[in-house]
């Protein structure tokens, strides 16, 4: 049975085909259309998943779609009419959107796809959620936890899964939400919603909580967790240009941060923000889990939701909650909502039986020897390749101990915003200087920015205070970077470029059976230096979708400092660099060294 789970017309639209149970494909749209966060119809994924899993739409049983248009629009509908007249503005907005598109989602699907409207299905929103991280977990049973901005009327679920079933037990309605309390300290702390929500996590070490009393003013807490906002600080309920009123500022004791003020220096006033909402959101999600661990009194929790992606808060549930092991899948956002979707009708609807785990990531494309050298080929770059992979993983593990900032493009893309070694840029995290080199000279991005490391997951527990799978738990989250764990205190100052503000790391474990070739690279590294350990930071530069083809990563070569370009065996060094054009590669960049290339 093929099942087609889409996922569009919010941000970052994705699809997923599960096939007998089985994740056989993946993919953002944005990676496919190089339009950052694409929320529009993925037709270039769907035709990627189908490809991938060898059949054409009309072998696909069923589509799902990851949220109820009809839900949602009920409750944009009767949040601006109770907020009118202020809501009046984007209630116009969003009449012509609706209902010029978005509340006809099945015909449109049904056309543009090409299948009969009647195999076209439409999960919850949150449901999608539990789905992607139940369903795809190595639990026969587990409580779930779903955390997001807003669905239709949910911002947040509680729930059980038990073999190919799903029951949600709690919920959390709008306009209160966890999601949305951090979205406003995002947009307070002056940086764009839905994308920067990283770096307000990555500047909490900066400050000092001194404002989660303040905070707590704003909102009322139930010892489940349940949170009631005062609505006068908020204004996302009935404006589509902001998500505070003045009274937010006037709350807190300073005016929200103008964004055009950039991110490239740190605001004291602002860290000290980031760091509160951050332990209030802690706080948040433990009384949520440790009533769910209560109620449920199963010893595996499955997380969800946008609020997922925070892997502060993550591992600080791991290891002060009350469950014994967590899952959260590779894309627990929205994206991962085609994925949901899709196991949702085949298990808990169709009632197939459950497939295996997801213990990868690597779910996107991949581009052959032959695609590569075609491609290096037909623009005349020059290259090297060395055939013999042992030869080749000791060049560059070479490489990088010698200070060079690599470009590292094999097997297939990952799924989720993470890049965990099929399109990373790598470095060693033993050299203090390359952090500022790689944000400065190739990301282009803020200084404060920390970047991340991939250790060998048996390595795991010797640098970081972490238990690579023991204690009969499988630690998958650290599989996909969703964890961020404390560096060994000893280790600090042996990985300095990895080793953040207040001493933790947002490792991610590599295994062998998932990416023999980046596992392989790494272990000659360790055999080089004695430290398993490099650095990995997704191959884009800011504001761009991770790289897909190879005519992106040469171009973000070319334009950025890196040394040298790996495409799986071939070698292209810093000489052979240019400008090429290239059909699907859009690079529109403000940045001080980065000219546009092609439209
Ligand atoms: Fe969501």
């Amino acid at each position: 049975m093929n099942i087609l789970g889409l996922s569009f017309y919010y941000h970052d639209s994705s699809a997923a085909l599960v096939k007998d149970g089985v994740l056989v494909a993946a993919a953002e749209e944005e990676r496919f259309s190089r339009l950052k966060h694409d929320s529009g119809f993925p037709e270039l994924a769907i035709e990627f998943v189908l490809k991938t899993a060898g059949l054409t739409i009309h072998d696909v049983d069923y589509v799902v779609f990851y949220e109820k248009p009809f839900v949602k629009f009920e409750r944009m509908l009767i949040s601006a009419m109770s907020t009118f007249p202020r809501s009046a503005a984007v209630f116009r907005e969003s009449m012509q959107r609706w209902i010029s598109d978005k509340l006809w989602i099945k015909s449109m699907m049904s056309k543009r796809i090409g299948i009969s409207s009647s195999k076209i299905l439409f999960a919850d929103h949150h449901m999608s959620h539990a789905a992607s991280s139940f369903f795809t977990s190595h639990f026969e049973e587990s409580a779930i936890l779903t955390v997001d901005g807003a669905g239709e009327w949910s911002t947040a679920t509680m729930g059980v899964g038990r073999g190919n079933k799903i029951e949600i037990i709690k919920e959390l309605r709008f306009p209160h939400s966890l999601g949305l309390l951090y979205s406003a300290f995002t947009a307070y702390c002056g940086f764009e919603i839905n994308e920067g929500e990283y770096k307000l996590m990555g500047m909490h070490p900066y400050g000092t909580p001194r404002f989660t009393d303040k905070i707590y003013e704003m909102i009322d807490v139930a010892e489940d967790g349940s949170i009631w906002h005062d609505m006068k600080y908020f204004a996302y309920h009935y404006s589509r240009d902001s998500t505070l009123t003045d009274a937010f500022g006037e709350h807190l004791g300073r005016p929200a941060r103008d964004p055009k003020l950039g991110d490239k220096s740190l605001d004291p006033f602002y860290c000290d923000m980031a760091a509160s909402i951050q332990v209030v959101t802690e706080e948040i999600l433990l009384k949520m889990i440790t009533y769910l661990h209560k109620e449920t009194g199963l010893e595996n929790l499955c997380l969800a939701g946008g609020v997922a992606l925070n892997s502060v808060a993550n591992y600080k549930l791991l290891v002060r909650g009350p469950f014994e092991d967590i899952y959260v899948h590779p894309a627990p956002g929205d994206d991962g909502g085609a994925v949901g979707a899709a196991y949702w009708a085949y298990n808990h609807l169709l009632d197939q039986p459950r497939g295996p785990a997801l213990g990868t990531a690597h779910l996107g494309s991949e581009y052959s020897d032959e695609e590569i050298q075609a491609f290096l080929d037909k623009h005349d770059i020059a290259y090297e390749k060395i055939e013999d992979d042992e030869e080749f993983f000791d060049y560059v593990a070479r490489a990088l101990a010698d200070g060079k900032v690599c470009g590292w493009f094999r097997g297939r893309f990952e799924w989720g915003p993470r890049a965990l070694g099929s399109r990373s840029i790598i470095a060693d995290p033993r050299k203090p200087e390359m952090k500022e080199k790689l944000n400065a000279k190739i990301k282009f991005r803020e200084a404060f920015r920390p970047f991340a490391p991939s250790v060998l997951e048996e390595a795991a527990p010797e640098f970081f205070d972490f238990d690579a799978p023991t204690n009969g738990t499988q630690q998958y989250p650290a599989r996909f970077m969703l964890y961020v764990t404390p560096v060994r205190e000893d280790k600090r100052s042996v990985l300095p470029a990895i080793t953040h503000e207040d001493g933790s790391g947002r490792l991610q474990t590599v295994v062998k059976e998932t990416n023999p070739g980046y596992h392989r690279m790494i272990e000659r590294f360790g055999e080089l230096t004695g430290v398993p350990v490099i650095m990995n930071t997704s191959f884009n530069l800011k504001g761009e979708p991770i790289v897909e083809h190879p005519s992106h990563a040469f171009n973000t070569f070319s334009l950025s400092g890196m040394d040298l370009l790996f495409m799986n065996n071939y070698v292209v060094h810093e000489k052979a660099k240019k400008k090429i054009a290239e059909t699907k590669f859009v690079l529109r960049h403000e940045g001080d060294t980065i000219t546009e290339l092609v439209s």
